[in-house]
């Protein structure tokens, strides 16, 4: 049996985790993730791009490169600081299908 075809095109998860200030891991809230997010939903609403979920996310272990998104089903992660960064990552990725290598994580180690 195969795996079902997924359910939207694109499904974006966006930590939103927030630690208290003197955690030293550090949060992605503390990097205007939220604002990042909101930003995400309204640029996708306003090109009227079809079968994209933008979802909150809790801690996606990446603490330390957030504001951090991935985008499946691809498995891409993304690192993104601005509004500029989010708009590249939309139009290159979500539109065209590309990848916006300056903006990527660097691999997850192989899992145990
Ligand atoms: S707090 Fe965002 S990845 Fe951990």
């Amino acid at each position: 049996m195969s795996d079902p075809a997924p359910y939207f095109r694109h499904h974006v998860f966006c930590c939103s985790n927030q630690r208290p200030p003197d955690n030293p891991r550090g949060c992605c809230a503390s990097k205007d993730a939220q604002k990042l997010r909101n930003h995400m939903k309204a640029r996708i609403k306003a090109l009227k791009l079809e079968g994209i979920r933008i979802n909150d996310a809790g801690c996606l272990d990446r603490c330390e490169f957030g504001p951090t998104l991935v985008i499946y089903p691809e498995g891409i992660w993304y690192g993104c600081r601005t509004t500029a960064d989010i708009d590249e990552v939309v139009q290159t990725h979500l539109v065209e299908g590309g990848r916006v290598a300056r903006l990527m994580l660097p691999p997850a180690p192989d899992p145990a």
